[in-house]
């Protein structure tokens, strides 16, 4: 039996010792100002605790070293303390999605208890440990210095909600936010739930000769295995292209690591994960096909209709090529940029439950009428018989627009008649959603001896990895942004969208003209350099404004910015 303290309050406990504080805390305590942001890794923060008056990260804590201990979450401070923490917060915009910010709170509150007027260094050495996506630091440290000082008895800037248009609002439930009271979808608990787990393929590119869910479905605690057989509508998924299996079947060929192959629901997610440990999947691994490059002509088909998705032309101006020959100055070169991860600090998660014929959804999703489409389309039903409820996530950047763990969820709960929940871990996080898509950018960019840019010839390959998701509306934005903030009078630009074996990409900020913009600042620069010009004034006399083009052709208004 272990005792200890949990916010003043004597507790005993004789489950496993070697059970995480933070699993204890959420699954049983009812505690869920503690998130869970890196599965245990110890990396993020985010379940930050007070243990005997110093910071314990939740996730990476024993049982067994809780024992006799006193331990403090953010339920557990003084209401004036909760208070003044949370507006400080609040007051200085350090809130956006707000699941690290119970964290950040707890570290706040901990720092100060021992150092009550922190440097900026001593702040900052004490967020070493904290990680937000959303923020930035700098508020964050404002927030803690702010805090600080209303906690020595300085007074807090009431925001007035009445002041109309134009004045300072606080953001929407920003205190219940970062006080941890506002539930996110993995804090939802419905009664009756239970919980489900994902088998995903262990090659990028293998042959499913036999999925044996045998010894998974005599586990303990499970209800049901699911496999693609179980679906009763359509089982493909896809923003745009229908092409994402939400289950690979037996008999058919993987696309990526990406693909999941079954799925479990069971009393508990611990059983759960047990029970999909113990699928066994008979693979025939192939050989997959991950460079973009060889996409067109590989003899590796990753769809049957092939690995090109779109072309994306963009020409106008003349003969791109003659004016470049005679430009003064060309500057061309190669430039790639790499797959992106968003990490977002909240993992996928989804509830479903049955209703009246249907589902209804707590999702976590950037778009709930593309979920409701897709879940009714998997089901077989009738839009209005899925009910979509969109939770304010914990960071999406573009990562949560495809459908994940939504579509598995709603199909077990609709099948089992049970409210279910299915949460991704950090690993299965980052391999299932739509990352950043790298681009192969190969760019020639000419100007006249005055530096006025004459035309641009741009190549460009989008690797989409197994799944479309958004990737064709990426190139096509890559493609229209592929002159920058200039007037380039000549435009030649191509942009491929191919699959691969690779990991799907689609969304993120900036959705293709972060890569383009890589690339066509680099050759401005070499310009410069050639041709000996200024490069702010190269830029400011290139610039769009009123009159001039874009890559496509789009006639510049007055109110164009960017000399502004
Ligand atoms: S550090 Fe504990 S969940 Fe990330
Ligand atoms: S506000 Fe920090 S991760 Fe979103």
């Amino acid at each position: 039996m272990i005792e200890f303290e949990l916010n003043g309050t004597r507790v005993e406990y004789a489950g496993d010792d070697k059970r995480s504080l933070l699993d204890f805390l959420r699954g049983e305590a009812g505690i869920f100002s503690a998130k869970d942001g890196c599965s245990g890794q110890g990396a993020c923060g985010a379940c930050l605790v007070e243990l005997n008056g110093r910071p314990a990260l939740a996730c990476v804590t024993l049982m067994k070293k809780v024992a006799a201990g006193k331990l403090i979450t953010l339920e557990g401070l003084p209401d004036e303390l909760r208070r003044s923490l949370g507006n400080a917060f609040v007051e200085k915009g350090a809130v956006q999605c707000g699941f690290c910010t119970p964290g950040f709170l707890m570290r706040a509150k901990i720092l100060l208890q021992k150092n009550p007027r922190p440097s900026r260094q001593d702040i900052l050495d004490s967020l070493k440990l904290n990680l937000c996506r959303c923020t930035g630091y700098v508020k964050i440290v404002e927030a803690i210095e702010h805090a600080a000082k209303v906690l020595a008895g300085a007074a807090g800037a009431a925001v007035d909600p009445n002041q109309g248009i134009g004045g300072r609002q606080e953001k929407y439930e920003a205190w219940e936010t970062a006080i941890g009271r506002r539930p996110f979808v993995a804090d939802l608990r419905i009664p009756g739930m239970v919980y489900g787990a994902l088998k995903f393929c262990d090659h990028a590119r293998a042959r499913i000769k036999r999925i044996d869910t045998g010894k998974a479905e005599k586990m303990p605690g499970v209800i049901r295995v699911f496999t693609a057989a179980d679906i009763p509508g359509e089982r493909l998924t896809g923003l745009i292209v229908a092409d994402w299996p939400l289950m690979v079947r037996a008999g058919e060929i993987s696309r990526s690591g990406a693909d999941v192959l079954a799925g479990v629901a069971a009393a508990s997610e611990a059983a759960a994960r047990a029970a999909v440990q113990a699928i066994r999947v008979e693979y025939e691994i192939l050989e997959p096909l991950t460079d973009m490059l060889q996409a067109e002509s590989s003899p590796v088909r990753v769809h049957e209709k092939g690995n090109l998705l779109e072309t994306c032309r963009i020409r106008r101006g003349g003969d791109v090529d003659k004016i470049l020959a005679e430009s003064v100055y060309v500057a061309s070169g190669l430039f790639r940029t790499q797959l992106i991860e968003h990490a977002f600090l909240e993992t996928e998660a989804s509830v479903a439950l049955p209703e009246v014929g249907g589902v209804r959804l707590y999702s976590q999703g950037q778009g709930v009428y593309e979920d409701r489409r897709q879940v009714a389309s998997l089901l077989g039903l009738p839009l209005e018989k899925v009910r979509v409820i969109q939770v304010a996530n914990g960071g999406g950047f573009g990562g949560k627009e495809d459908i994940t763990t939504q579509g598995h969820a709603a199909l077990f709960a609709f099948l089992l008649q049970k409210p279910v929940r299915v949460r991704l871990s950090r690993p299965e996080s980052i391999r299932m959603h739509p990352k950043r898509h790298p681009l192969l950018m190969e760019y020639a960019l000419g100007c006249d001896g005055q530096g006025m840019l004459t035309a641009l010839r741009a190549r460009l390959i989008g690797d989409t990895g197994a799944y479309a998701s958004v990737g064709t509306k990426v190139l096509e934005r890559a493609a229209g942004h592929a002159s920058g903030a200039y007037h380039v009078p000549a435009a030649d630009i191509e942009a491929k969208t191919v699959y691969t074996n690779n990991l799907p990409c689609g969304a993120m900020r900036g959705f293709g003209v972060n890569q383009v913009t890589f690339a066509m600042e680099s050759c401005v620069d070499m310009l410069c350099e050639k041709g000996g010009f200024d490069r702010w004034q190269f830029r400011y006399d290139n610039a769009l404004c009123a009159g001039r083009m874009t890559a496509t052709g789009q006639v510049m208004g007055a109110d164009v910015g960017v000399r502004a």
